[in-house]
């Protein structure tokens, strides 16, 4: 990697953004003609949808019900044409709660660090609770189009993006994803529209499981979230152990939200294994990390894992201490470009960014990039995804990645070790990690 071409730019121009609350209300949803035909058509009933008890199999088939309904929707006024609307769907309540806000501050900074402006144009920004709920989403997503944003942010939990994806598949609008990791957004479901500025989760993991059986462990326990991210990231992991000699001892999975894993560690203490893998992330990280400490398990079976210390550090306390992490940010990255991002961060949020914060930065440094070579004609949707294409993250604070030809980053992964509430650098353990795109088409 050259290190000498990454550079810092900071600025501190004033923002100049147009914020949006996002103010249409469920009721407002509701009583509006187009999407509540939509909605009925959908054949969801409205209790059954507001109750939150859809399966994931009919939120996908009633997402292209809200997808034509918000596309045929005229709301778009002409002379709102000037400022460029983008519309944010993350979570402000949950156990991802904090990833939602790392990410927008992120996103911020990247924008104001170039004056607050996209290609010339003011940004009004339409925020939407994702609630971290899948049953949601299409709703949501199809809110989004109909209030006119030709761009779309997120979101952060998988099983949102599926169902994000149900309404913005095979369509104009764009969407950039700074964190969901589902494979299929890059996978079977990848489309010139779409972008991920973050990770697949079997991306994030293959190299922890390359990783371990190169340190020569042969059996390994895996324990995660029993949902898109979880199964796909222990798939990951799994085919990176196995592939250098490695065995999957037991894997465990757990419901997300899961908070509470006392009941699991009598089962991982049973473990035959020489160590665990784990993926968890929020608050349930905090509570896996402390609750494997509490229970003294640390030193007979070393707990390894992805996102498990990422901005929880100082919530886990002595619990982290020394705990090993493989991902593509670590908080001393030795970059001219990271340290400028961390300080600058800092200053305007007072607090320390961690990965999230990054993948915000970089979606936002990715949108000024697009914009800018657009001259801000983000209507012209085939130049703009082009320009979007083009980007190349030299300046982030990550090291320099660019777009596969799937539309997910090909970047680097670190092994970190928690310490004095930082995750530091250890040493680079895959270069230029590539998911493989199953079914994706463009590749
Ligand atoms: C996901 O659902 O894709 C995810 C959630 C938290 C951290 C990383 C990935």
């Amino acid at each position: 990697m050259n290190y000498d071409s990454l550079k810092g730019s900071v600025s501190s121009k004033p923002v100049r953004q147009a914020f949006s609350s996002g103010g249409v209300s469920r009721q407002a949803f509701l009583s509006g003609g187009v999407s509540r035909q939509a909605f009925l058509s959908g054949g969801v009933s409205r209790q059954a949808f507001l109750s939150g008890g859809v399966s994931r199999r009919r939120i996908l088939k009633t997402g292209a019900a809200f997808a034509g309904a918000a596309l045929a929707a005229p709301y778009v006024r002409r002379a709102e044409a000037a400022r460029l609307k983008v519309g944010v769907l993350l979570p402000n309540s949950g156990v991802l709660a904090f990833l939602g806000t790392k990410i927008t501050q992120g996103m911020e900074l990247a924008i104001n660090q170039s004056g607050g402006l996209l290609g010339g144009r003011e940004v009004e920004w339409i925020r939407l609770d994702s609630e971290t709920d899948p049953a949601k989403a299409p709703e949501r997503t199809a809110r989004l189009v109909r209030r006119g944003c030709d761009i779309v942010v997120g979101p952060v939990h998988s099983g949102v993006l599926l169902g994000m994806l149900r309404v913005l598949g095979g369509t104009n609008t764009t969407l950039l994803i700074p964190n969901a990791g589902a494979g299929a957004a890059t996978g079977e479901h990848c489309g010139e529209n779409i972008f991920r500025t973050s990770f697949s989760n079997w991306q994030a993991a293959w190299p922890m499981g390359r990783f371990l059986a190169q340190r020569g462990l042969r059996r390994v326990t895996t324990m995660s979230w029993n949902y898109a991210a979880g199964t796909e990231s222990v798939q990951g992991f799994t085919e990176g152990f196995a592939s250098l000699g490695g065995e999957i001892s037991e894997g465990i999975l757990a419901p997300y939200p899961a908070a509470d894993f006392h009941s699991y560690m009598t089962k991982l203490a049973a473990s035959d294994a020489e160590a665990i893998y784990a993926f968890f992330s929020g608050a349930s990280a905090v509570q896996f990390v402390k609750q494997y400490h509490e229970a003294g398990l640390r030193d007979r079976l070393p707990l390894y894992g992805v996102f498990l210390t990422e901005g929880t550090l100082e919530a886990q306390g002595v619990a982290a201490e020394g705990l090993e992490t493989t991902m593509h940010y670590a908080d001393d990255l030795p970059f001219e470009a990271n340290r400028a991002f961390r300080s600058a961060y800092r200053e305007a949020y007072g607090v320390d960014p961690d990965v999230f914060s990054v993948q915000g930065y970089d979606t936002g440094a990715l949108l000024v990039h697009a914009a800018q070579a657009v001259g801000g004609d983000t209507d012209d949707k085939p130049a703009f995804h082009a320009a979007l294409r083009s980007f190349r993250g030299v300046s982030s604070p990550r090291g320099a990645w660019h777009f596969s030809r799937a539309q997910n980053p090909v970047q680097d992964f670190y092994l970190r070790r928690a310490a004095g509430g930082q995750n530091r650098y250890i040493e680079t353990i895959a270069q230029d990690v590539t998911d493989p795109a199953q079914g994706c088409t463009l590749v």
